[in-house]
């Protein structure tokens, strides 16, 4: 088959090379884009007076019909016409004869490339933040039954102090939030046009760049030819986003799964997203908690492949660049992927709060037993002394620090008096923590309003 740019060869392309460079394999996934894109392009050149408004319409439409063979699945895609912007255009070519051959006019594949990929990732974008918003509801309901759901606090994977599990669920929300903020920063910059740049230097045609975007729904115009061809920085931001939301998503399974073993036994995953062992009867394993902890692995490897494709690169356009494609289309998937299963995951979740409370207490009550005789005047670093004494005191005897006497705490500073034996209880505990941002029982009910406002529920 011929090629577009077959002008100046004197022999067929090798097979091997129309294999290996080819893309339409996977880039026929901007073909919606790259039709939209094409329409609003023959507008502006009909607008600028070098194709007729009979000649524009007639394309119009045919670049109409072509769109729903793609949405329908009927249209046949020819390797041999390597990426998505020559299979269009030779297909249009083929309906309309001469006229078809008007609509590349004043336009490379180096400027259209990148407006389909900007087209494309101001929807995508949109999706991945609507499932972000699904997450961080999800979580936010949960807050509101858990808020009396005491249980440990780790650090170190070690028991820390207690907390509220509300407080918990509420952690992530704001992790899920700033993710948000991150694709939607990342959006301001991936909605600029590049289309009229032309193959590097811009375009000889009178093109009206900024009616191209406003028919297209870009608010901004880019302002370089060189750069709007050559960079792929909007998506390496989006990549770095689906990296750091990866990661959340990958520490909340980490919690989970541990969690729901038999050791932490603070949560039950339902059975209808766990799966069994082909030899061990009794297993119900968190596979796909696992797998969205593994998949992450992707996420991150696709950002340090583009980051590793664009270095170097001569200025401007280089056939590299093609590779931007599939490390984008594979994190966007696997991304959605995870979303949808960690928001089935903690819509499933049971809760066993009493062994979460169970394990809240003894240790963990540490700090408060310090922060008690500094409240009664004495420094911080001697109250730390004389209660790491009473842990290892503990320790030793094999006792829990709500059994210890007055008597015996009495034993180790005479700054106790009886009203310290109030202060050996998990609630109480968490309700010390009165700063701003804290796990008090007022300070998480009024972050559970504050989140119910920003989430519309
Ligand atoms: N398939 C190419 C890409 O993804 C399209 C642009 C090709 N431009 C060119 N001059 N060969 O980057």
């Amino acid at each position: 088959m011929e090629k577009p740019w077959s002008g100046r060869f004197s022999e067929e392309t090798d097979r091997f090379v129309e294999e290996f460079t080819e893309s339409v394999s996977f880039d026929k996934a901007l073909a919606i884009e790259d039709i939209d894109q094409s329409v609003a392009h023959v507008r502006t050149l009909e607008k600028a007076g070098l194709i007729s408004p009979e000649e524009a319409g007639r394309i119009v439409k045919a670049l109409e019909d072509i769109k729903k063979e793609v949405q329908e699945g009927r249209f046949r895609w020819r390797r041999e016409l390597e990426d998505v912007h020559m299979n269009i255009e030779a297909e249009l070519i083929r309906r309309l004869g001469e006229t078809g051959k008007k609509v590349h006019t004043g336009r490379s594949r180096n400027d259209q490339v990148v407006t389909d990929e900007r087209l494309f990732l101001k929807r995508e974008t949109g999706e991945v933040v609507s499932l972000l918003k699904d997450i961080r509801r999800t979580l936010v309901k949960l807050a509101e039954g858990t808020v009396d759901t005491i249980l440990p606090s780790y650090t170190h994977l070690q028991k820390a102090q207690p907390i509220r599990l509300a407080h918990y669920f509420l952690a992530f929300r704001e992790a899920f939030l700033k993710d948000t903020e991150r694709f939607l920063d990342c959006y301001r910059r991936i909605d600029e046009i590049p289309l009229g740049s032309g193959a590097v230097a811009g375009s000889d045609f009178p093109l009206d760049r900024f009616f191209t975007a406003e028919i297209l729904g870009f608010s901004k115009v880019s302002r370089n030819s060189i750069q709007a061809t050559s960079d792929r920085d909007f998506i390496l931001e989006f990549l770095f986003a689906c990296a750091v939301t990866g990661m959340h998503l990958s520490r909340l399974s980490e919690d989970l799964i541990l969690w729901s073993s038999e050791e932490f036994g603070f949560v039950e995953l339902p059975d209808r997203l766990c799966t069994g062992s082909s030899i061990m009867p009794q297993k119900k394993n968190p596979d796909l908690l696992e797998l969205i902890r593994g998949k992450v692995g992707r996420l991150y490897g696709n950002l340090i492949s583009l980051l590793t494709v664009l270095k170097g690169l001569p200025t401007a356009y280089n056939r590299d660049l093609q590779e931007d494609k599939e490390p984008l289309f594979d994190s966007l998937k696997t991304l959605k992927a995870c979303l949808v299963g960690m928001r089935k995951i903690l819509e499933g979740l049971k809760i066993r709060s009493e062994k979460m409370r169970s394990s809240a207490g003894n240790l963990t009550l540490a700090t408060d037993l310090a922060n008690y005789l500094v409240r009664k005047g004495v420094p911080f670093r001697e109250a730390h002394k004389v209660v790491g004494k009473i842990v290892s005191y503990l320790v030793e005897k094999g006792k829990r620090m709500e059994e210890l006497t007055f008597e015996e705490l009495r034993s180790f500073s005479e700054h106790f008096s009886e009203d310290v034996l109030e202060l050996l209880d998990p609630e109480s505990s968490a309700d010390r923590k009165v700063t701003y941002g804290g796990t008090s029982k007022k300070e998480v009910e009024r972050m559970i309003e504050v989140a119910k406002r920003e989430e519309g529920l």
